[in-house]
């Protein structure tokens, strides 16, 4: 395949940024998304030129590093699917794919697809852990766990803080992501003792970072690569008022 990639170009945080227009050449349909990128660099870095910045750990779906916005979509649109598992298959030969980083004001870009995602950090350290006691490894069932409560505590614990939800939203909410956090540990017995602590420490440590209020479009849930349901923010904001009215 060959592709006109327009990509976004930043030299750092403080110059303005453009779309550079780049021919990717020859590219085999089985690549992913970032192993094509990796291609149009090698060619870029042989002519002496800088290559693009991107963000990449993993290269599996599970570390939530890749962040591209691929023809106006975070992830590129494919269900289910981060960057760095999309593949070139889903292209066609000939097309022009536009290739942006993740915009929010709480995000700002570093270099060109790169973006400072150290707010989702700042976030979990106001509160998304569990820091009882909690011993050893216990026997299996020493802790009874309801089956629906594990279940739906391990759906929300695959959030990867990829950020595709605040990308997503008109008003750069990080809702999804934080109720994700606040389900996953909330639900659990380790986690009760400390939920109306830690629903208020995140919502205010969001608040803060400058992230806004959920849009209600459901544009997180679309563009999730993790499939979170936009059922946990519903769950927040009643642990939430739980939290106030209790005022703790
Ligand atoms: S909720 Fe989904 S889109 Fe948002 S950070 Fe978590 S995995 Fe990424
Ligand atoms: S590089 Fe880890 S999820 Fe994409």
């Amino acid at each position: 395949m060959n592709l006109t990639l327009k990509v976004w170009r930043q030299k750092n945080a403080t110059s303005p940024g453009r779309f550079e227009a780049y021919q990717a050449k020859e590219i085999i349909q089985d690549m992913s998304f970032l192993e094509m990128l990796d291609v149009v660099n090698e060619e870029l870095i042989s002519r002496g030129e800088d290559p693009i910045a991107f963000d990449s750990d993993c290269r599996e779906g599970i570390c939530g590093a890749c962040a591209l916005v691929i023809n106006g979509v975070p992830h590129g649109g494919q269900k289910a699917t981060t960057t760095c598992q999309l593949h070139m298959r889903h292209f066609e030969d000939g097309d022009t794919i536009t290739i942006e980083p993740w915009r929010a004001r709480a995000f700002p870009v570093l270099e060109d697809l790169v973006v400072d995602r150290s707010a989702f950090d700042r976030i979990i350290q106001a509160g998304g852990f569990i820091s009882v006691r909690t011993g050893g490894v216990p026997d299996a069932n020493a802790i009874p766990v309801p089956k629906p409560d594990a279940d739906l505590a391990m759906d929300a614990a695959q959030c990867i803080g990829c950020g595709a939800c605040v990308a997503a939203c008109r008003n750069a909410s990080a809702m999804l992501f934080v109720a994700a956090k606040i389900s996953h540990l909330g639900l659990l017995p380790q986690g009760k003792v400390e939920k109306d602590r830690r629903v208020l420490s995140l919502v205010r440590a969001m608040d803060k970072e400058g992230f806004g209020n959920c849009a209600v479009t459901g544009s997180c849930e679309a563009v999730c690569p993790k499939e979170i349901s936009l059922e946990f923010i519903s769950r927040m904001n009643r642990d939430y008022a739980v939290a106030l009215f209790k005022g703790k």
